[in-house]
């Protein structure tokens, strides 16, 4: 998948424009994109997204969509005409609604001439914890079984992956295939602080199981130099 120049995305999770911008021109040279969410897209609105495209930089638009099929497809329709590269919606949200969200991309991209953003299924968030899962939400059984049949619902819909926890991967891959893209978070070099992540793993191993892109924020953007930060996952990653 080419769609960036190496797998790296980093999590703009800031509220200021300004603390973007200089996040965005020290990493632009080694990050292979950037990571727009709720907190930043909230403070500042599409703005966000237009300056990584004017800097021709690969936006995801974690927006983690989650509403009935109408209303997801007006929002994918507005997030595909600013530019982004990925965006996501809720596995949870069903399967009319994730067709909603895959028909109004391509369509709105065909129609602005611009091209579609991959699609992708948030599964069971990487901070969720197996004992949440049973005794606060109430499912039944495993984490990794709920994510496996979600990510084939969600290719079965017609979307190109899913973010998923790095614990996944291989499950994952087993049940949707090699050409399916498997976005990461819950990224945690050796000896970083897991913050209130749960299902973790470091960024080398993540890739060798198979991850098509890892996101990684806090362990980049709070590190003291979040340019040797980016530099070493690089390295640990061997790119
Ligand atoms: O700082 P940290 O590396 O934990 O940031 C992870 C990023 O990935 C956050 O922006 C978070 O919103 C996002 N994310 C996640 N788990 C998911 C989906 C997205 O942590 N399942």
């Amino acid at each position: 998948m080419a769609l960036l120049k190496n797998p790296l995305i980093i999590a703009l999770d800031v509220s200021a424009l300004e603390e973007a911008e200089i996040l965005i021109d020290r990493l632009s040279p080694y990050a292979g994109g950037f990571k727009v969410g709720m907190q930043l897209y909230n403070s500042v609105g599409p703005e966000a997204v237009r300056r990584l495209r004017q800097k021709n930089v690969p936006v995801f638009v974690d927006l983690k969509l989650h509403d009935i099929p109408n209303t997801v497809a007006g929002a994918v329709s507005v997030l595909t005409r600013h530019g982004a590269a990925i965006l996501n919606v809720h596995a949870a949200g069903g399967v009319a609604m994730m067709q909603a969200a895959v028909k109004a991309a391509h369509g709105e991209a065909a129609r602005s001439a611009v091209e579609p953003p991959l699609v992708v299924a948030v599964t069971i968030l990487t901070s969720i914890s197996q004992d949440a899962f049973n005794q606060e939400i109430g499912f039944t059984g495993s984490i990794s079984e709920r994510v496996a049949k979600w990510a084939l619902l969600a290719k079965e819909a017609g979307l190109d992956g899913v973010v998923a926890s790095p614990l996944e991967i291989a499950l994952i891959r087993k049940a949707c295939g090699e050409d399916f893209v498997i976005i990461t978070p819950g990224m945690r070099p050796a000896g970083a602080a897991a913050d209130d992540q749960k299902r973790t793993m470091t960024p080398g191993e993540a890739v060798r199981q198979g991850a098509t892109y890892l996101v990684v924020g806090r362990p980049v953007t709070a590190a003291p130099d979040p340019v040797s930060a980016v530099k070493s996952i690089l390295e640990e990653i061997g790119l």
